[in-house]
């Protein structure tokens, strides 16, 4: 196992979006290809902004932004990154529906931000990480679950 992912299984610290961005950086570069990760944790606690170093890591230039009226976006660097919001993903619309599988094209990652809404594409493979912030020191803390 990576040094990076034994320290997410303890959890991961950042006093700033910069060192958020950073952890994003190292793990696009160390996660295998076609993996899909999942970002758990409520409004504001950095998912985003971690999306932002796994583009940078994977060489995409690109402005990273939270998608807005489509529920993901795709961005072609050293992978595809497909980044997939489901924060506004309603009960009846399916899955199914959005067809993400049809535009997936290796090697990918594929990152799922509000991860409840889309218990579909969870499974054994998918990386777990959970953002929180901690409410004694105001620390952002990233960590596998
Ligand atoms: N240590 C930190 N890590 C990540 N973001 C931080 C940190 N400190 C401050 N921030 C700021 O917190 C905000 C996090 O917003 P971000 O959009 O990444 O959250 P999110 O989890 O994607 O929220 P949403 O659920 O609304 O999509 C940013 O404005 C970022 O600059
Ligand atoms: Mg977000």
């Amino acid at each position: 196992m990576s040094s990076l992912l034994t320290e997410l299984n303890k959890g991961i610290q950042t006093s700033s979006a910069e060192e958020t961005i950073a952890i994003g950086e190292q793990l696009a570069k160390e996660l295998p290809a076609d993996a899909s990760l999942a970002l758990y944790g409520d409004l504001g606690v950095g998912k985003t902004t971690l999306v932002k170093g796994i583009a940078k890591g994977l060489g995409i230039t690109k402005n990273i932004t939270s998608p807005t009226f489509n529920l993901f976006s795709i961005y072609q660097g050293e992978k595809q990154l497909v980044h997939l919001d489901a924060y506004r993903l309603s009960q009846e619309q399916s899955i199914e529906n959005l067809m993400i599988e049809d535009f997936l094209r290796s090697p990918y990652l594929c990152v799922i931000e509000w991860p409840d809404n889309v218990p579909e594409l969870i499974d054994k493979n998918t990386l777990k990480l959970e953002l929180r912030i901690e409410s004694k020191t105001t620390q952002h803390c990233i960590k596998r679950i």
